[in-house]
């Protein structure tokens, strides 16, 4: 049995709490967040304690693991706050808004022996995971085209909610908060990435960062790729979606959380692809998908086995470099190699003016 505390009460805290109450294994023994309403809120129905300071929640209850879900671009400093405390860390995804900062996250846990687990649940659906293993069983031949796209629905009124959502320094654009689930699919899908370009727009909402970006990839195979993404899709939430076209084999997966396949077609039929057509049609209540019971289950069968999980700092890096690299070609007008350093991005730094390069 691992013991459990949250430290952020926000939107996405509820489904943590959810999923913990049905895993067995997981014990939620307090929650902390920096406004006393929602920390008290969430923790009067369960009967736990709550704080407001999450040193002190550390300091006086006995925690295994601690989920950071605060904004994105606290990630960062509140890993490294709490990496000392001897507790395993599951951060949000993104795991952090600079290379900088996710590099001083992988390096501390390392350091510390602190296990870090990235929340990648989209891995965990069932479709997707069929998929994967159609890819490492070789089913598809020679890769020839990865694509995703994110056409869900984002209104004004969700980005005023709160004041970090839609600015550079605390958020990012659709790019890195929708999208960045459908980025890490398509590299963990399609492999390393050589290089990319991209253009982004804001086009029907009034934020710093992209409400809508495209982005054109060339893998190292060779293979292409392209990351349709937008949260001004009207009047609701369209598709989450990811394609796969190989030389011997195609699959789409649809669904508004990539959870159902469209096209699951080989050049030879597999005597599990009928099944596999016929199961993987799941919709999930939400847009977060079915995925974060699974990854939690994941994340505690990782630390019983001292193992390392699907998800860790350097797995989570990846598609944050993407990222990165995708808004240093939009700033820069050119298309950016993998690897790079950024110089114009200004995802976690803020607006252009108060950017500094980081070289
Ligand atoms: N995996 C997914 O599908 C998914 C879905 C939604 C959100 N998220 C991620 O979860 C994170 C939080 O998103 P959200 O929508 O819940 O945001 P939110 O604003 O609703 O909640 C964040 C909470 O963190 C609290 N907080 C800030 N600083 C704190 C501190 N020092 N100590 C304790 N609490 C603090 C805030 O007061 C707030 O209540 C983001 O990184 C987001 O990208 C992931």
């Amino acid at each position: 049995m691992l013991n459990f505390a949250l430290v952020g009460c926000g939107r996405i805290s509820r489904k943590h709490i959810s999923v913990l109450s049905s895993i067995e294994q997981a014990r939620l023994v307090a929650v902390c967040d920096i406004i006393e309403q929602r920390a008290a809120a969430a923790a009067g129905p369960l009967g736990i304690p709550y704080y407001t300071d999450y040193h002190e929640m550390l300091k006086r209850e006995k925690i295994d693991v601690v989920n950071i879900l605060t904004p994105s671009g606290l990630h960062g400093r509140h890993v490294l706050d709490i990496v000392g405390s001897g507790v395993q860390i599951v951060v949000e995804k993104p795991m952090a808004l600079t290379l900088e900062d996710a590099d001083r996250m992988i390096e501390a846990c390392d350091r510390a022996g602190v296990k870090l687990f990235v929340v990648k649940q989209n891995r965990y659906n069932l479709a997707v995971r069929e998929l994967k293993k159609a890819l490492d069983q070789g089913r598809f031949g020679k890769l020839v085209l990865g694509t995703v796209r994110v056409r869900w629905c984002r209104d004004q009124a969700y980005y005023d909610q709160d004041e970090w959502r839609g600015t550079w320094a605390m958020d990012g654009g659709v790019l890195t908060n929708q999208a960045s689930h459908h980025v890490d699919l398509l590299e963990w899908c399609m492999g390393e990435v050589e290089s990319v370009f991209a253009r982004t727009a804001t086009r029907l909402v009034d934020i710093e960062v992209e409400d809508t970006g495209a982005a054109l990839l060339k893998f190292t195979s060779g293979a292409l790729g392209i990351i349709e993404a937008t949260t001004a899709t009207r009047p609701r939430d369209l598709e989450g979606s990811i394609s796969i076209l190989g030389e011997r084999g195609s699959v789409e997966i649809a669904g508004f959380a990539v959870n159902e396949i469209r096209t699951w077609n080989f050049d030879r039929e597999d005597e599990r692809d009928e099944e596999i057509r016929t199961r993987c049609s799941q919709s999930p209540p939400d847009v977060y998908g079915f995925g974060h019971k699974l990854f939690l289950e994941d994340v505690i069968r990782s630390i019983d086995s001292n193992t390392r999980g699907l998800v860790d700092g350097l797995e989570g890096r990846k598609s944050l470099e993407l990222i990165n690299a995708i808004y240093e070609s939009v700033e820069t007008g050119r298309e950016v190699k993998l690897k790079f350093r950024p110089a114009m991005c200004r995802l976690g730094r803020g607006p252009l003016n108060q950017n500094k390069a980081t070289s």
